[in-house]
């Protein structure tokens, strides 16, 4: 807020050419996001704390989430020079809230664009395994220590010489996302390979892939 303040002052110079006014609302716009995102991030961990986050529970088909997630993320992905695709799979529905699936699946894809180098790929994989339905996120980045992998999770925590613009509360705010819907995020990583997965009770529902007929209904 404060240097969103200062580019306000600074605003108000008319001298001030093209050019670096541009760059100025640039530099705005970005701060706005920011905060816009750590409002929202505070309001959903206020409602978490108060018991006032509902869930509901439907089928959610994982590998059209994977579909839409890898497409909204397109342009973003395309920016920072990551590969980011959806790896065919047998896919698989979750008994889960659909709009807090998406708000994890968004947390775990950004971390994967934003906490790794560019040129490296990034995919997303639905599937079922042990009786749960499994969206995971795997990235090529360092990789996360493995003494520090819990502490992840907590509020605030960001990995030392983490790029310092986020606030470290997206897993944080995933993971009690995931235990409200009786899921779970698990980690798996070496250098070269982490996997964030985000691990939930199987659904009843069945889906029908897009281009699939649909069976004739008895
Ligand atoms: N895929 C990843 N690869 C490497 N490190 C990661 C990855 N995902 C998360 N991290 C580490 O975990 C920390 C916590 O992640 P978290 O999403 O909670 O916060 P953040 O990304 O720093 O900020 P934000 O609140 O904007 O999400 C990150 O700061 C980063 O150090
Ligand atoms: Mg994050």
């Amino acid at each position: 807020m404060f240097s969103l303040a200062g580019f306000l002052e600074l605003m108000d110079d008319e001298e001030l050419d093209e050019p670096t006014k541009q760059e100025f609302l640039d530099q705005m716009r970005e701060q706005v996001t920011r905060l816009t995102k750590l409002a929202s991030d505070l309001l959903d961990l206020s409602r978490l704390d108060a018991g006032r986050m509902s869930v509901d529970r439907e089928p959610v088909d994982l590998a059209r989430l994977g579909e839409e997630l890898a497409e909204e993320f397109g342009p973003t992905a395309r920016a920072s020079g990551h590969e980011l695709e959806l790896e065919e799979h047998d896919g698989a529905v979750a008994d889960a809230d659909e709009l807090r699936v998406f708000q994890i699946g968004r947390i775990l894809v950004e971390n994967a664009l934003f906490h790794t180098p560019s040129g490296t790929a990034v995919r997303l994989r639905a599937l079922q395994r042990e009786g749960s339905a499994v969206l995971e996120v795997e990235d090529e980045g360092a990789g996360i220590p493995h003494e520090q992998r819990d502490q992840l999770f907590e509020r605030f925590y960001r990995l030392d010489g983490t790029r310092a613009s986020g606030s470290g509360l997206g897993l944080a705010i995933a993971k009690e996302l995931a235990e409200l819907m009786d899921g779970r995020i698990t980690i798996e990583s070496e250098p070269g390979r982490t996997v964030f997965a985000l691990v939930l009770p199987l659904g009843a529902g069945r889906f029908y892939r897009e281009n699939a007929p649909a069976p004739a209904l008895s």
